[in-house]
């Protein structure tokens, strides 16, 4: 986002005084992000072409590749995220270890209020603030000593019961019941806004450059979402997020096409309201799209992202699961960081029960990211149950991985 805007300001300045851009500075300065483009391909998009097929090959293309899929998540599934708007304002109390973060956004005359209860660790801060985990709805991952855990009720931004909540809830209530968000959006909106407040208020002790978002089932959805569009996010960790999350659409087309029943795309904006109106016109016609999950979770590159799934249940798409995240790791290895993105893939545990024999590697990614220890985060794995259906990857994964130049 913030880059399309550098790019628009930058192409409002009077244009004859620049030199004339030319390669790896003209995309730099001017990429191109339609909310849509003519694409029909069955296999995953390739993260290393640009929407016109030219190659993205360094951190500076991939910037421009990123703002593209950002683009186009948003303008077939997600809806718009809007920016920052004008009102952000907070108060925030304490008691005990409990804290009390009440953020006020929107517009002069139109706002909304809601509030957050942080749990905050014992002891004295660290001189730089505690590190903090924002659990969408509730947390159901175990987190170390030395971290705060802000509770974030997402449902109350966006509802989610079913398809009588589309519009409804306190982001609809500042951008109007017809806003073409989703409740993805309006959820990372709300989370953006907490962001902007913890960074002004020094009482709260929270150290921003250190902020884990995590979610389970459809908030797992949502906490993958969250951390693709908040570059303030450090560490993202959906938790059996399955289809609309961690899984690719048309992988999960395959699973029900290959007999097993899956929450695919078709079924998912029956069931609620987490993605756009406009991803009804492409459900019956996945590879219009010229994105897929993968794509979604390369948003998170290069900061990190590690994801847990669970076999015992087939509508989480364990196929897709594995196979989207082993796309988007391609991303990661082109950075040369592969040790950033983890997928973990077990079963034997009930939906959102986090089991302890897991602890080893959710610990890793904490230690090392939020609380600046030693760990080994080179983590991928999977029981492989995935009912029979077989993971063929050159049918879904038509690119060779290369290596990002420094430039
Ligand atoms: C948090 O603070 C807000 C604003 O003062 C207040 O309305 C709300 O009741 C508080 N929540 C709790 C749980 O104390
Ligand atoms: C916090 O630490 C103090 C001092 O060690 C102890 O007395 C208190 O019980 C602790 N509180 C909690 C909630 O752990
Ligand atoms: C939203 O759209 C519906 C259908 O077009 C229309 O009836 C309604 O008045 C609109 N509501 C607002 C608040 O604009
Ligand atoms: C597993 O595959 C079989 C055979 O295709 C199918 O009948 C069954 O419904 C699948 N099980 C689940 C849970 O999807
Ligand atoms: C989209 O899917 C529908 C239903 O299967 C089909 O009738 C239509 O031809 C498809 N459109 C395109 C552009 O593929
Ligand atoms: C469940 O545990 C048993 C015994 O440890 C193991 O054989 C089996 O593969 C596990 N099932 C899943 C789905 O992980
Ligand atoms: C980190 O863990 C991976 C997976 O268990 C292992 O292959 C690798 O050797 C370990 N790296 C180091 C430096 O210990
Ligand atoms: C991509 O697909 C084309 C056509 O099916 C094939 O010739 C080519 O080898 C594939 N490339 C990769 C990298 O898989």
């Amino acid at each position: 986002m913030a880059f399309r805007w550098l790019s628009f300001l930058l192409l409002a300045l009077p244009v004859l005084s620049l030199p004339q851009p030319s390669g790896i500075e003209a995309r730099a300065l001017f990429c191109n992000t339609p909310a849509n483009i003519p694409f029909n391909d069955d296999k995953l998009p390739d993260p290393f072409k640009f929407n016109d097929g030219t190659p993205v090959r360094s951190m500076t293309d991939w910037a421009c590749r990123r703002s593209q899929i950002s683009a186009l998540v948003e303008g077939y599934e997600a809806g718009t995220l809007p920016p920052k708007p004008p009102v952000v304002t907070s108060t925030f109390s304490k008691s005990g270890l409990t804290g009390n973060l009440t953020v006020t956004a929107g517009f002069p005359g139109k706002t909304t209020t809601f509030s957050s209860p942080i749990t905050f660790p014992n002891g004295t801060a660290p001189a730089a603030g505690w590190p903090l985990v924002i659990a969408y709805s509730g947390l159901s991952i175990p987190v170390p000593d030395g971290i705060a855990v802000l509770t974030y009720d997402n449902s109350a931004i966006g509802e989610q019961n079913d398809q009588s909540s589309r519009g409804v809830g306190q982001f609809f209530d500042v951008y109007g019941a017809n806003a073409t968000a989703s409740s993805m959006t309006a959820w990372v909106w709300g989370l953006s806004r907490i962001i902007d407040v913890l960074e002004v208020t020094p009482a709260a002790h929270i150290n921003t450059a250190k902020i884990a978002v995590t979610g389970c089932s459809r908030d797992g959805k949502g906490a993958l979402m969250a951390g693709a569009f908040e570059e303030r996010i450090a560490l993202t960790i959906p938790q059996e997020s399955g289809s609309g999350g961690d899984t690719c659409w048309r992988l999960s087309k395959f699973e029900q096409d290959s007999g097993d029943v899956v929450q695919q795309a078709t079924e998912i904006v029956q069931e609620n309201v987490w993605f756009s109106t406009n991803f009804d016109n492409f459900v019956f016609n996945i590879s219009l799209l010229p994105y897929d999950h993968h794509l979604l979770a390369a948003m998170v590159a290069p900061r990190p992202l590690i994801s847990y799934e669970n076999t015992d249940f087939e509508w989480l798409s364990p196929l897709s699961a594995f196979g989207c995240m082993t796309a988007a790791h391609t991303v990661f290895e082109a950075m040369g960081i592969p040790d950033k993105h983890a997928f973990v893939q077990v079963g034997n545990h009930s939906h959102c029960d986090f089991p302890s024999d897991l602890n080893p590697t959710l610990f890793a990614f904490f230690d090392k990211f939020l609380l600046d220890k030693e760990a080994n985060t080179t983590i991928f794995e999977t029981n492989g149950l995935f009912n029979g259906t077989v993971w063929n990857p050159s049918q879904w994964i038509n690119w060779t991985t290369p290596r990002f130049s420094p430039l």
